[in-house]
C-alpha cells in the first residue's frame, strides 16, 4: 500500500486514482495523522500532495522532520516537494509563479523519469518555488522559470515534481507514477476494474425496501446511476426530470426516450420553467445561481416525495470530481465552485442521498456504463452541467439572454458535429460574457454582447487542453453566431487550459 499525505490539492485524490489504476492500494490521510499511519508499517512509499497554502505562511499544513526519517521512498508533489525541501534545509520562494503546461527538459533520466522523452508538456499551478535544494538533491528535469521541476535524492530515495504527474494533461505522468510505485517502491500491480455487484449491494444496503426519487437528466452520470440504483431496487426506483428551462432543446424528449424506451422504468415529468426563471431574477452571482439552483430543485423533488408518502432517499449522478471542486477532497483544499448537486444544496436537505458514483471519475462512469449495456449513444454524450445555461451567462439570465444563449450554443454544437469532432471535444458550448463591444450591421452601430465559444479535451475533468479546432469550423462558427443571434456584436475563442481557467466561466 501506498500513503498519500493530502495538503489539500484539487487533484491529490487523482494521485490516488492513478495509483489504484495501477492496481496497489492507497490510502490518503491528513497531514496530521501521518505519524500514526507511519507506526503501523503498512506502507511501501509515501508521496505528499499539493496543496494552496505556502509554506512559510502562518497554520500551513506541516510534518515533523521525523517524518522524513522514515527511511522508505518519499515522493513530494508541488506544495509536497516545497514543504520536504523546506524541512531538509532548502529554500522556497514566492516568485516563479506558472499555472498552466510547460515544457519539461529532462537532464537526467531513470528511476522515476525511466522512459520518458528528452522533453515533454507537465501540468504547473504553483506560486511558490524552491530556490536551494537541500543537501543530497540533484536535479533530474527543469523548466524555463524552475531550475528545481524534477529533483532527486537517491540515496535517501526521496523524490520532488514541482509540476503534477497525476494530471491527465502532464505527458509521460501515469509512466512517472508508475515508475515511483512500481519501480523505487517495489509494489505489485493488478488490474483493477469497478465492482458492478458490490455497487449494487451498496445500495440495497443503504435503501432496504423503500423507494428512491432519483434525479435524472438523461445524461451520463444520471443514467448509469439509475441503471445502478434500478438494479439494487427495481421498480421502487422512481426516475423524475425536472424541465428547468436551462437545458439545451429537445432535452426533454431525450430523457423520455432513455428512461421510457431502453430503460422501461417510467419517469415523472415535473414542468417547473416559471419557478426557475423566478428564482433567478436579478441574480447575478454563479455561486449564488447555483445555490438557487440547488435549492429548488430539492424543493421540487420535496414535492414529488410528499405526493408519494415521504420519500426519504434522493438518488443523484454525483460524481467524484463534482464532490472535490464543491468542497476540496480533504481538510485543507480550497472550494472551486459549488456544483449545485453538492455544494449548492441547502444544508437542511430532508432527504438521505444515495449516490453510488460518488467515488468514479467521467472515464469510469462511461466505461461502466458500457459494461451495464448502455448503447455509446448514452455513454459518449457531452456532460452538461446542472444549472445548465444559468452559468453559461454571465451576470443576470433575462429570458432574451437565454434565447440568445440558446441559439448560440446550437451553432456551436451544430457546426463541430458537421465537422465530424464531436467526439475530439469533451464539451464545447457558447459563453454569453456580459462584455459589449461594437459591431457595424448593415452600415448601423450596434453595441451589442461578445459571445465566447469554449471547445477542450478532457476525460477525467480535472485537467483540460483547448480543442485545435480547424480555423474554418471556428470561422463557421463566428460567422452564424454574429448574424444569426440577434444583439451579438463578437466571437470570441477561449484558449484557456486547466487549470488554471476552470471549464465554465461561472
Ligand atoms: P468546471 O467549470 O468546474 O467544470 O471546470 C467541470 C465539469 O463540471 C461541470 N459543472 C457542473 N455540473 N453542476 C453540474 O452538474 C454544476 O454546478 C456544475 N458546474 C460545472 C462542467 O460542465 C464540467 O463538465
Amino acid at each position: 500500500m501506498i500513503l498519500i499525505v493530502d495538503f489539500g490539492s484539487q487533484l491529490a485524490h487523482l494521485i490516488g486514482r492513478r495509483i489504484k489504476d495501477l492496481g496497489v492500494e492507497v490510502e490518503i490521510v491528513e497531514p496530521e495523522l501521518v505519524e500514526e499511519k507511519l507506526a503501523r508499517n503498512e506502507y511501501k512509499g509515501m508521496i505528499l500532495s499539493g496543496g494552496p497554502a505556502s509554506v512559510y505562511e502562518e497554520g500551513a499544513p506541516s510534518l515533523s522532520s521525523k517524518v522524513l526519517e522514515w527511511g522508505k521512498p518519499i515522493l513530494g508533489i508541488c506544495y509536497g516537494w516545497q514543504l520536504m525541501a523546506k524541512l531538509l534545509g532548502g529554500e522556497v520562494k514566492s516568485t516563479r509563479k506558472e499555472y498552466g503546461p510547460e515544457r519539461l527538459k529532462v537532464e537526467r533520466k531513470g528511476e522515476i523519469l525511466d522512459g520518458v522523452d528528452e522533453e515533454f508538456e507537465v501540468i504547473m499551478s504553483h506560486g511558490d518555488t524552491v530556490m536551494k535544494l537541500p543537501e543530497g538533491f540533484e536535479v533530474l528535469g527543469r523548466t524555463e522559470k524552475v531550475k528545481f521541476a524534477a529533483v532527486a535524492d537517491l540515496e535517501r530515495k526521496m523524490f520532488g515534481l514541482q509540476f503534477h504527474p497525476e494530471a491527465e494533461h502532464t505527458e509521460f505522468g501515469r509512466k512517472i507514477l508508475s515508475n515511483f510505485v512500481l519501480d523505487v517502491c517495489g509494489e505489485k500491480g493488478k488490474e483493477r476494474v469497478v465492482e458492478i455487484e458490490a455497487m449494487v449491494e451498496r445500495v440495497r444496503q443503504q435503501v432496504g425496501e423503500e423507494e428512491v426519487i432519483m434525479a435524472v437528466s438523461g445524461g451520463v452520470d444520471s443514467t448509469v446511476a439509475a441503471v445502478v440504483i434500478g438494479k439494487a431496487i427495481g421498480k421502487k426506483l422512481i426516475p423524475v426530470y425536472v424541465k428547468s428551462g436551462l437545458m439545451r432543446p429537445k432535452t426533454e424528449e431525450w430523457v423520455r426516450y432513455v428512461f421510457e424506451e431502453l430503460l422501461a422504468t417510467g419517469l415523472v415529468v415535473v414542468e417547473a420553467e416559471e419557478r426557475f426563471r423566478e428564482t433567478l431574477r436579478g441574480v447575478i452571482d454563479p455561486e449564488e445561481k447555483r445555490k438557487r439552483v440547488g435549492e429548488l430543485y430539492v424543493e421540487i423533488f420535496k414535492e414529488e416525495a410528499q405526493k408519494r408518502q415521504g420519500v426519504k432517499f434522493l438518488g443523484q449522478g454525483t460524481i467524484y470530481s463534482d464532490v472535490v471542486e464543491s468542497k476540496g477532497g480533504g481538510k485543507h483544499s480550497a472550494k472551486i465552485k459549488s456544483h449545485h448537486n453538492v455544494g449548492g444544496l441547502p444544508k437542511e436537505l430532508g432527504f438521505e442521498l444515495v449516490e453510488p458514483l460518488r467515488y468514479l471519475y467521467k472515464d469510469e462512469v462511461r466505461e461502466l456504463g458500457r459494461r451495464l449495456g448502455l448503447p455509446e449513444a448514452v455513454v459518449k454524450q457531452q456532460p452538461f452541467p446542472g444549472p445548465g445555461f444559468a452559468i453559461r451567462i454571465r451576470g443576470e439570465v433575462t429570458a432574451e439572454r437565454l434565447e440568445q444563449e440558446k441559439l448560440a450554443d446550437a451553432i456551436v454544437l451544430e457546426e463541430i458535429e458537421k465537422a465530424r469532432l464531436l467526439d475530439k471535444v469533451f464539451q464545447c458550448f457558447a459563453v454569453m460574457t456580459g462584455a459589449q463591444s461594437t459591431a457595424v450591421k448593415g452600415d448601423a452601430r450596434e453595441f451589442g454582447e461578445v459571445v465566447a465559444v469554449r471547445a477542450y479535451e478532457s476525460s477525467d475533468v480535472m485537467t483540460s487542453r483547448w480543442a485545435r479546432l480547424p480555423v474554418e469550423v471556428l470561422d463557421r462558427i463566428s460567422r452564424r453566431i454574429v448574424n444569426e443571434v440577434p444583439g451579438v456584436s463578437r466571437v470570441v475563442y477561449d484558449i484557456s487550459t486547466k487549470p488554471p481557467a476552470t471549464m465554465e466561466w461561472e
